[in-house]
């Protein structure tokens, strides 16, 4: 995507209220802000990203180099404003933690959505990402059941990265 008004930004600590006061709007479904604690915005700063046009936030990627997987990066969360969207805006954002991620030595990225989320599952199977198998199906994809406070099905991604091409 190329629109040189987007400004692109590691977020800081201040920027949580903004983020998850989107969320409601941008996702469909249940309230999922309580999975986005402001710890993100303190701790992961430096492999997420905020996207923002004239000072107004149109899209977010919060991720992180896994501490326990040496070869793993994960999204854990990308909204771009409805406004915003098929616009190449997330793909932008994953070429970006793609980039970081490789640069890190990490060589698989995963990312986990809920089954209802048909273009979350689309977006990502565009981008390449296979659909891992799970314990159960839901909506036609394989998912894994999870016995949380916050849900009980999740569908997850993995993607290998390519190694960068020589220039
Ligand atoms: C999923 C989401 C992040 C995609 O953002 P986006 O900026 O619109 O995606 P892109 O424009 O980069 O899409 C890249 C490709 O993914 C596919 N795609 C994206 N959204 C799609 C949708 N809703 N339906 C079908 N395909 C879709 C398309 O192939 C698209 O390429 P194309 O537009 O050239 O056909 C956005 O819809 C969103 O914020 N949804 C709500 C939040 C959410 O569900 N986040 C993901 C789980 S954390």
């Amino acid at each position: 995507m190329s629109c040189t008004s987007l400004i692109f930004r590691r977020p800081i600590p201040d920027d949580w209220e903004r983020v998850v006061a989107v969320m409601p709007a941008w996702w469909d479904g249940p309230d999922l802000r309580a999975l986005l604690p402001r710890i993100f915005f303190e701790h992961f700063r430096g492999s997420s990203l905020l996207v923002e046009h004239e000072d107004v936030l149109v899209a977010f990627l919060i991720g992180f180099m896994c501490p326990d997987h040496a070869d793993e990066a994960y999204v854990h969360f990308v909204g771009v404003a409805p406004a915003w969207r098929r616009a190449g805006l997330a793909r932008d954002l994953y070429r970006r933690f793609f980039g970081l991620a490789r640069s890190n030595g990490r060589s698989v990225v995963r990312a986990v959505t809920a089954p209802v989320n048909a273009g979350s599952i689309a977006f990502h199977t565009a981008l390449g990402f296979s659909v891992l198998p799970g314990d159960d199906e839901s909506h036609g994809v394989p998912v894994t059941t999870q016995r949380g406070p916050h849900g009980d099905h999740l569908v997850r991604f993995q993607l290998f990265l390519e190694p960068e091409a020589e220039a």
